[in-house]
């Protein structure tokens, strides 16, 4: 079924949820489309842990004054939550029912790539106008240069490398640093280079156990005595961070070799200042374009200018790493 992007009717209420993976901003996020419904007098709603808390019913009218003190917060106060149910027809069935009864004729959606893809069915099947704004920490969203979440996660991994880096050097060490990114390396790549890392491997680029192995000796040879490797990751050399380490170890003895694995700390904490005025901007511009008739559409930005894009293409198509920066990368490891 095409997608529709826009509709007709006159809004009576908006509600929101966030799904999936939480990404820091997404409270900002929520309190600009509360706040912004506010102002053009649209009642809104919440709903929590996602599509999930949809199914349950899980909603409450939000006003301007339940969203105090959450834009400098972390996490998401609405939850999240991925749900299998709303994958099946009785599911999102049962949610239409939970939205009629509370009068939501529209919806805006706060997530990746796997939340608009529920939002587009939910919107072709029952008719919803739906806005999706990009939040996951990280950035593999088409159709915007920055996801909500991607800028705070970037410098709490930079926080974290620069510690590692002073027991590296105090023990000649050579570390692997494991950073989120399932499929996409934007976060390895732009704190690889932000912390100064040796070698940074990306699920986009297949590097190659040799030529890491190659570049490892070559580093030593220069008189580096520590070094970082930022590890993406879903980076495609085919082996998790912790072989890497020992086959780095077994082929390179001079090295001593640990790992690090940053997990989860990269979605806490509270969102950058970049991170809030994005949140606050794509809040503003999916109520206004649920107002102006847009919907089944992405709020993203490009070239620091809100724009939308049709939610089947941000879902399918891909968010391309900079080739620039590899090259960068590859230079500034001289
Ligand atoms: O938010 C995106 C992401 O951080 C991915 O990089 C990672 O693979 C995934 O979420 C893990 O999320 P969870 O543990 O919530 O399934």
């Amino acid at each position: 079924m095409a997608t529709k992007t826009s509709h007709s009717k006159t809004i009576q209420k908006i509600g929101v949820l966030t799904s999936g993976g939480d990404a820091p901003g997404m409270n900002a996020a929520l309190r600009s489309v509360v706040r912004s419904c506010a102002y053009y007098k649209i009642p809104c709603c919440g709903i929590t842990r996602g599509y999930q808390g949809m199914i349950e019913g899980k909603i409450k009218p939000l006003g301007p004054r339940s969203v105090n003190n959450i834009i400098n917060k972390g996490g998401t106060v609405l939850k999240s939550a991925r749900s299998e149910e709303f994958r099946t027809k009785e599911g999102r069935k049962k949610a239409f029912a939970n939205l009629q009864n509370n009068g939501i004729d529209a919806l805006i959606v706060i997530g990746g790539d796997g939340s608009f893809t529920g939002g587009l069915i939910f919107q072709q099947e029952y008719g919803i106008p739906v806005i999706g704004i990009p939040g996951t920490i990280d950035n593999d969203i088409y159709g915007t240069s920055h996801t909500i979440g991607y800028d705070t996660a970037m410098n709490t991994v930079v926080e974290a490398v620069d510690k590692i880096r002073d027991t590296a050097i105090s023990h000649n060490r050579l570390f692997f640093v494991e950073v989120m990114g399932r499929d996409a390396g934007h976060i390895a790549l732009n704190t690889g280079i932000g912390a100064g890392a040796e070698e940074i491997l990306i699920p986009e680029e297949d590097m190659g156990l040799d030529r890491l192995l190659d570049s490892l000796k070559r580093s030593k040879k220069s008189g580096k005595l520590s070094s970082i490797v930022m590890v993406a990751e879903g980076d495609k050399i085919g082996k998790n961070v912790f072989e890497l380490a020992e086959h780095i170890e077994d082929n390179l003895p001079d090295y001593e070799v640990r790992v690090s694995v940053l997990g989860h700390m990269q979605r806490g904490g509270a969102p950058t200042c970049f991170d809030r005025v994005l949140a606050s901007r794509m809040g503003l511009k999916a109520v206004e374009a649920l107002r102006d008739g847009v919907s089944g559409n992405m709020v993203g930005m490009a070239d620091g200018k809100m724009i939308f894009t049709p939610l089947d293409k941000a879902i399918k198509g891909e968010s391309k790493i900079d080739t620039e920066l590899v090259r960068v990368s590859e230079i500034m490891r001289l």
